[in-house]
């Protein structure tokens, strides 16, 4: 039986995050050797949508079904095949988008699957600088108004955000039996327009509830508690239990991150398992849809970087170990 066409929802966003997730379920789910995603009447996706996209059509790889997309040479859909969206999935009968891959590297990232944590270093530190603009080969920044030191400072927090999310996804993600199972992605790009920074990482791990279950500040099992808790300072699932030290968490790196957020008129977007929580508020996905780990997106003004200072963020209540003291 003929199985009527995905399409894609009109935003696939980080502002719209239970659409965007019930998309994904429904991409996950779809049936037949041949899965058709109609891509046409989509406007605007943004790193988030482009995580969970990419997430959701490896899964069809997985089955080994392929991807027929209907208005791959259109505008949105050009548009995901040159940030790699379709990379990770065999596509047939699917017209190409006409022209060159453009080389615009100052303003669009693509979207990445990472496996470890030194690549995880390398990218995020790609990003940042794909963000500000300063890998725009042999040009002057696009900004030439923003001093070197400038670029190195706004780098530095976005760097500083993308390691913490990473990082958190290339370790906790990874427990409760997810170890090399949990998948990693990343997707960021900077809007000129509005001067917006996303970036998103999502992972397909353990999940949130999972590696804080029987935490004390932990209100309820719920995964719209944890993510609360998650947030919170000094909450880890990691910390002091670390026989080397190494192996220990502070617990500081969401609460730090979403302190950034907050002073760069931003927001900030955690999704796991049924539940969601933004900057402002948050709820329950619908029509089951779920996330099986820990989607994260993050927008920023990047002007409001320039007078932001990461130090003066770090809930520093207590003793921290000198490797974690910024300047
Ligand atoms: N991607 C994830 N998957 C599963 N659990 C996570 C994930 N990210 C965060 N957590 C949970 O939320 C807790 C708080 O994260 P946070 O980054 O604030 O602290 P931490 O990673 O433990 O310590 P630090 O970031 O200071 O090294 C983690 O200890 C972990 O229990
Ligand atoms: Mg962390």
């Amino acid at each position: 039986m003929p199985v009527s066409p995905l399409r894609l929802p009109k935003f696939l966003t980080a502002r719209s995050p239970v659409e965007t997730l019930a998309t994904y379920r429904r991409l996950a789910e779809a049936e037949g050797d041949i899965v058709e995603l109609d891509v046409r009447g989509t406007e605007f996706v943004d790193p988030f949508g482009m995580t969970l996209l990419g997430e959701g059509l490896l899964q069809l790889t997985d089955f080994e079904q392929s991807v027929r997309v209907i208005g791959l040479d259109q505008q949105t859909g050009a548009y995901l095949h040159r940030m790699d969206v379709f990379d990770h999935v065999e596509l047939v009968d699917s017209p190409l988008p006409p022209g060159r891959r453009r080389d615009r590297r100052d303003a669009l990232s693509e979207l990445k699957r990472i496996d470890g944590e030194e690549e995880a270093e390398a990218v995020a530190s790609s990003l940042a600088e794909a963000l500000i603009g300063t890998r725009a080969q042999g040009r002057p920044p696009k900004q030439d108004s923003m001093h070197a030191d400038e670029h190195e400072h706004q780098m530095g927090i976005i760097q500083y955000v993308l390691s913490e999310l990473l990082s958190n996804a290339l370790s906790h993600a990874q427990r409760h039996g997810f170890r090399s199972r949990a998948r990693v992605w990343t997707a960021a790009q900077y809007y000129p327009s509005s001067d917006k920074v996303r970036l998103a990482v999502a992972d397909t791990g353990c999940g949130l509830l999972a590696t804080l279950r029987g935490h004390p500040l932990l209100e309820a099992e719920t995964h719209f508690a944890a993510i609360s808790a998650a947030l919170q300072p000094r909450v880890s699932c990691n910390r002091n239990l670390g026989v080397r030290a190494d192996t220990v968490n502070q617990g500081i790196g969401l609460t730090t991150v979403h302190r950034i957020i907050d002073r760069s008129s931003g927001d900030m977007l955690v999704v796991t398992g049924d539940a969601y929580q933004r900057q402002r508020g948050g709820g329950m996905l619908r029509d089951n849809a779920a996330w099986q780990g820990v989607a994260t997106a993050v927008e920023m003004r990047r002007e409001a970087l320039r007078s932001l200072r990461v130090p003066e963020l770090l809930p520093l209540g207590d003793a921290v170990p000198p490797e974690l003291r910024f300047e």
